[in-house]
């Protein structure tokens, strides 16, 4: 999403403060490995609540929703919901703008309901994840309407205020990530508060530390319920330094955490996952280093801005490099390897779909997403699935901007038409990445309104939905669906998937891409086209003319590789090797 400037501010990451944890920090190899957490081997879904399921027939998806669907999720086999925020919120940003961290959106239900959920979703063995937002809060948050009052409301410095330059201006240059200047001037009392994305999200002071204690306190009023953690949105965005114009991975972002962690879930059971879109593969092994005592994982993102212009970010969208998509991906296994650990996501509430970005939502649109999702599930780290993307939906093409119901989408176009960018080259940009893309309602059924409502939907849904949908894909054995639920079970019965080694194989080829995993004499070879094209492989020489067993596969099974491979269109399989071919 972010503008670039925002990827690059990076403030030089100390290692001091690796010693300085008394007892905590150990040099040892073993305690730094990869332990036997349950996170280790979960599968995540995430749900965007108002488009998942309405239950309620007013257009708009809810928790009474969610609860009808667990079955459906348990049938998938996942582990852990990632919810997107549900909490009390004027939806300026769809509820990642929160006006009350503990109470739930009238709209999606209410507090006995989340309960509800929280404990029908154990019966399953599932746990939720709450989305904690807390960068930033709705401007209807009691803190903000106080801390607007005066210059001396307790709450004032809750937020980031300065005063104008002596033009009357904002304090300096810094852009919103939707758009405009970061900075709002408030009349009442004359000064600018700071906020990195809408005007509606005034972002909080974390250099306070009755912020911090507000924050922790709300943390385990949410764990003392028995959810199963946290995914933390832009949270390498707390540690910031505005006056110095940094804000990803500021000087005290790490050491926020480490207490953020010893004040909340550390002594927990618990899942965290950190939305990080300036991490560096060396900035996610500090956070994900166990010893640190930081999160489970982060985000990372730097294989998705690979199809964004250097410049000109996501608007101006650039052609998917296989080659440089592996470069990323390899790196990130490699460095990541025995210390940290790592998140594995093709798309989520903020991307497009994966199918429509990575494979062919066309003539191929099967074949690629079971590919994609072989792809991506056999690689070491922890697996998210994105509603949908399990029956494979795609991209949508809405005729005007409104359609999209995006504030990020709308303050961009605003901006970029305003600079004399035509408005067909934005819609292009807004049918590539747009977030709207991911957001349309979830496509359950045939009926009318895809099943999701019986009143209007909230928003569009893909017209689509006719062919593409959950009651067709659970009829058909070789759906999407069931291929993801194949991938789901095969991460639980064979810890090699979990914790072996990562090796890539076929390196440069362009339109391969194939890796090894490796864990005492368990070995899975990878292959996957990223074409629709057929392609003839030469297999190096220690892979070569074994046999195994066949483990998931699009075109039918695979027990043996031989010398040449000619692989279909999009093809993929995963084989675990055996003894040598007869
Ligand atoms: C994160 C969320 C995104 C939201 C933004 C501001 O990037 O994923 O949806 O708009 O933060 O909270
Ligand atoms: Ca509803």
């Amino acid at each position: 999403m972010y503008s670039r400037r925002n990827f690059l501010k990076t403030a030089a990451i100390t290692t001091a403060g690796l010693f300085l944890q008394g007892g905590l920090y150990t040099t040892s190899a073993q305690a730094a490995q990869a332990g036997p957490e349950w996170w280790r081997n979960a599968v995540i879904y995430q749900i965007y609540p108002r488009s998942f399921a309405d239950a309620n027939g007013d257009g708009t998806g809810d928790l009474a929703g969610i609860i009808g669907k667990l079955d459906y999720l348990q049938t998938l086999g996942i582990n852990v919901i990632w919810l997107s925020p549900v909490f009390r919120s004027p939806m300026d940003d769809n509820g990642y703008d929160i006006s009350d961290y503990c109470d739930i959106a009238p709209e999606f239900g209410t507090l006995a309901e989340m309960e509800m959920l929280i404990a029908e979703a154990a019966r399953r063995d599932i746990r939720i994840l709450m989305d904690l937002v807390v960068n930033h809060t709705s401007d209807e948050h009691p803190w903000f309407i106080e801390a607007r009052k005066s210059r001396d409301n307790p709450y004032r410095d809750y937020y980031i205020w300065r005063a104008p330059r002596t033009d009357g201006s904002a304090p300096d240059e810094q852009r919103s990530n939707f758009g405009g200047s970061a900075w709002e001037f408030d009349a009442t009392t004359g000064e600018y508060y700071f906020h990195l994305f809408s005007k509606r999200q005034p972002d909080l002071n974390w250099a306070n530390p009755q912020v911090q204690q507000e924050v922790h306190r709300m943390m385990n009023w949410w764990l003392d319920k028995g959810i199963g953690g946290f995914r933390m949105d832009v949270i390498d965005l707390i540690g910031k330094d505005v006056d110095r114009g940094i804000t990803s991975n500021g000087p005290r972002l790490h050491p926020l955490l480490q207490e953020m962690n010893a004040a909340t879930f550390g002594a927990r059971d618990v899942l965290t996952v950190g939305e990080t879109w300036s991490a560096t593969p060396e900035i996610a092994k500090l956070y994900s280093e166990p010893a640190r005592r930081e999160l489970s994982m982060v985000f990372q993102f730097e294989h998705i801005t690979l199809t964004w212009d250097p410049q000109d970010g996501k608007w101006t969208p650039r052609a998917f490099d296989l080659r440089e998509f592996k470069g990323v991906i390899g790196k990130w296994q490699k460095v990541l390897a025995d210390i940290g650990w790592n998140s594995l996501f093709w798309n989520n509430h903020d991307l497009p779909r994966a199918v429509s970005k990575y494979g062919d939502p066309g003539r191929y649109r099967i074949e690629s997403a079971k590919m994609l999702a072989t792809a991506l599930h056999f690689l070491k780290g922890t697996p998210y699935i994105y509603q949908g993307e399990e029956i494979g939906m795609t991209n949508v093409r809405f005729e005007s901007v409104e359609d999209y119901q995006d504030a990020e989408s709308l303050g961009l176009y605003r901006e970029r038409i305003a600079a004399g960018v035509s408005h067909e080259a934005m819609m292009e940009g807004i049918y590539a990445n747009s977030r709207g893309n991911a957001r349309t309602p979830m496509h359950w059924d045939a009926s009318e309104h895809a099943g999701f409502s019986h009143g209007k939907p909230w928003m569009k849904i893909n017209p689509n939905y006719r062919e593409i949908n959950v009651a067709a894909a659970l009829d058909d054995p070789g759906s999407i669906f069931h291929h993801y639920r194949t991938l789901i079970r095969l991460r639980k019965e064979y810890p090699v998937i979990v914790y072996g080694d990562y090796r890539p194989l076929l390196d440069a080829h362009p339109q391969v891409f194939a890796y090894e995993r490796q864990l005492g004499d368990q070995r899975i070879v990878v292959i996957n086209n990223f074409s629709g094209q057929l392609v003839e492989l030469e297999l190096p020489a220690d892979l070569r003319d074994l046999a195994g067993e066949s483990l998931v596969s699009n075109y039918g099974p695979r027990n043996v590789l031989g010398r040449h491979l000619t692989l279909q269109p999009y093809e993929s399989f995963a084989i675990a090797l055996g003894t040598p071919a007869a």
